[in-house]
């Protein structure tokens, strides 16, 4: 079971470290843990949380390792920095920064090849899921994963139904153990679950068969919450 705090554009490199510190305290249960912060922030959270099982990852990554690619980072900076993993193919980047099937691709094969962990992001629009269109978007955007990467460990999904994002709606449980099992059927790794999840319904999600652990934004930025979500998940 893990779970991680996606940041999103959250908290510079001092509030990054007032969050670690707390975290290093607090009870998380018997969970993996890690944080995504912004990158600006990375460096700060590394060195808080050096003596600790917490990783840090990205939150994404160029497929390239140096080029003139303005306002990128590449795989080999990340790994410099001690960083442990990446996100990738977030819904806000697809939707707002021109992230495709093909560059979550590209970007999902740069990071494994230099060691990094992935936990590829997924998952249908509001209109998409009404359109009946759930498995068909689940199938083609896990099945490009599928097909443009070789397989290994280091390699997890993020379900995360855009409707769900930051909007207080969660799907329930049993929707997300459907769409779980969609994906791992595509792909046989660790599927997370991510969309407003909190420390109210952490454990009821979490407790899915298919479902092995959470992304989780909003809840993620306080300790205390953050915490609770672990402590909850570790329970199922
Ligand atoms: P949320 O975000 O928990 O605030 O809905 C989840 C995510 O975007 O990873």
């Amino acid at each position: 079971m893990l779970i991680a705090g996606n940041w999103k554009m959250f908290k510079g490199p001092e509030e990054a470290a007032d969050f670690c510190r707390g975290l290093r305290e607090a009870d998380i249960g018997t969970v993996d843990v890690v944080v995504c912060p912004p990158y600006v922030s990375l460096a700060a959270a590394v060195q808080t949380l050096s003596m600790t099982e917490i990783g840090v990852f990205g939150q994404s990554c160029h497929w390239e390792e140096t080029g003139a690619f303005t306002g990128e980072v590449s795989a080999p900076m990340l790994r410099e920095l001690g960083v442990y993993g990446t996100l990738v193919g977030h819904s806000e980047r697809r939707q707002l920064f021109g992230e495709t099937d093909e560059t979550v691709v590209l970007r999902t094969n740069a990071a494994l090849a230099r060691g990094l962990q992935v936990i590829a992001c997924v998952g249908e629009t509001a209109s998409e899921r009404e359109a009946g269109q759930t498995e068909a978007v689940l199938r083609r955007q896990v099945g490009a994963i599928a097909a443009g990467v070789a397989e290994t460990d280091d390699l997890i999904l993020a379900y995360e139904p855009v409707w769900a994002i930051g909007t207080g709606k969660t799907a329930t449980p049993e929707m997300a153990q459907e769409a779980h099992a969609i994906c791992k059927s595509v792909l046989d790794v660790p599927v997370l679950y991510g969309g407003s999840v909190k420390p109210d319904n952490a454990a009821e999600l979490s407790s899915q068969p298919d479902v092995d652990g959470a992304l989780v934004g909003g809840a993620s930025l306080d300790v205390e919450s953050f915490a609770t979500i672990c402590r909850e998940a570790s329970h199922s």
